[in-house]
């Protein structure tokens, strides 16, 4: 992968922001997008728009197929065995609360034990709130240990006979922990736990395969992916997705529909009510090829270097006048590196920090549990992505450094 041919794809990089080129160091909220991306969406309205599944035109009909082939790019994607096994969704937290208000109808009763983990975003802690306030689930969490691993003791405890489900992230959103992910499915399964993994911070940065993690279901997002926003998926084994319950109620979705009765389509249809994002499932599947054309490899290889090089250089910069959070880059820290300067409230970092061009974000990045654990009320992150460099590190470390003398003031 040549960084700076990749660049190049990438035409929101050229702006600037109050007179200093953008630094873009927020790609875990969302990713930038390639111009082949950006490109095919247009290219879809152009040529290929009309509904799906309704229209016995021809039209209608290459639509349709566009769509459907995005669905087999998909499941491709994440090694699916079957198309079939692909719901589009409008994002993750839309696939989770798929997952969880399904799951809810159709296999959690009052009493059922669900383990989620402090590691979350409130995308995965929400939904399952509202099953613990009604039909009455117990909700439990895997506590964190000090450098932001899952701590084992609490995987063995929770996961484990009477827990019905078990969902956790790959990617930790503000600590890049990589979960051991086969480890817990594995687990779960044997604990006769269904297991639901949130790869949406993992889908950019590594090859997913759900047969070799080992999970029941996965969702992801594809604006994260280098996709559009308002497209994600939720991935499931057939088997279960067939005996699920339905998540919205309307068109498309049905087989008959009686004043006393009504009976639905098979999966993947029975969880797609109403008209999909069809354009944004194919643009998906443009962003798909892109980051797959880049090579997992070459693109591992480069983030892993990113990772590692801004840990050592704000920790050789700030001393002890920084705390990063998130397993150091020797065990395994991924896509981001979440921090707290002393003295410097994350807010104002993210303000000062955009004067000079360099975009990250600040808050408790739907993650209070988190916050909770390590007793902060918010922190800053700096995230990584493909299009990233060092001189991208070297101006948030110059900026970091105008920010710490601000707040220190004279003398
Ligand atoms: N979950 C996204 C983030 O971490 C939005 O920024």
């Amino acid at each position: 992968m040549n960084i700076e041919d990749c660049r190049k794809d990438f035409p929101i990089l050229e702006r600037s922001f109050h007179g200093r080129p953008l630094v873009y160091l927020d790609s875990a909220a969302t990713s930038q997008k390639p111009t082949k991306v950006i490109d095919a969406e247009a290219e879809f309205y152009r040529t290929l728009n009309a509904n799906v599944h309704r229209g016995v035109y021809a039209l209608s009909e290459e639509a349709t197929a566009a769509y459907e082939s995005a669905r087999e790019r998909t499941a491709r994607f994440i090694g699916a065995k079957d198309p079939e096994e692909i719901i589009f969704v409008r994002g993750t937290t839309e696939g989770l609360n798929l997952l969880a208000t399904s799951l809810g109808r159709s296999h959690l009763h009052k009493g059922d034990r669900v383990v989620s983990t402090e590691m979350e975003h409130h995308s995965n802690i929400v939904p399952w709130h509202f099953l613990r306030e009604h039909p009455g689930i117990t909700l439990d969490f895997i506590g964190l240990s000090d450098d932001g691993e899952l701590i084992p003791s609490d995987v063995e405890r929770l996961v484990t006979k009477g827990t019905s489900v078990t969902t956790f992230t790959h990617v930790s959103n503000v600590l890049g922990t990589l979960n051991p992910v086969r480890e817990i499915a594995d687990r779960a399964r044997d604990a006769g736990s269904l297991s639901i993994l949130d790869a949406a911070q993992s889908a950019p940065h590594m090859k997913l395969d759900v047969q070799k993690l080992g999970v029941d279901f996965l969702v992801f997002s594809g604006h994260k992916v280098f996709g559009p926003t308002g497209i994600g998926v939720v991935w499931g084994r057939k088997e279960l997705l067939q005996q699920m319950a339905p998540y919205m109620g309307g068109g498309e979705m049905i087989m008959e529909v009686e004043k006393g009765k009504v009976s639905y389509k098979d999966p993947p249809y029975k969880f797609e009510a109403g008209t999909p994002n069809v354009a944004g499932a194919v643009t998906l599947a443009a962003a798909l090829d892109y980051v797959e054309g880049l090579g997992w490899e070459a693109v591992a290889s480069h983030e892993r270097d990113l990772v590692a090089d801004a840990w050592t250089r704000m920790n050789d910069a700030f001393g002890d006048k920084i705390r990063l959070y998130g397993p150091s880059p020797k065990k395994g820290h991924h896509g981001v590196v979440s921090f707290a300067l002393k003295g410097v409230h994350p807010h104002d970092m993210a303000s000062l920090l955009d004067n000079e061009g360099v975009a990250i974000r600040a808050g408790h990045h739907c993650a209070q549990l988190i916050m909770r654990r390590y007793g902060v009320p918010a922190l800053t992150r700096a995230s990584f992505s493909v299009y990233n460099t060092k001189n991208d590190t070297s101006r948030l470390l110059d900026a970091l450094s105008k920010v710490e003398a601000f707040f220190r003031g004279p003398g």
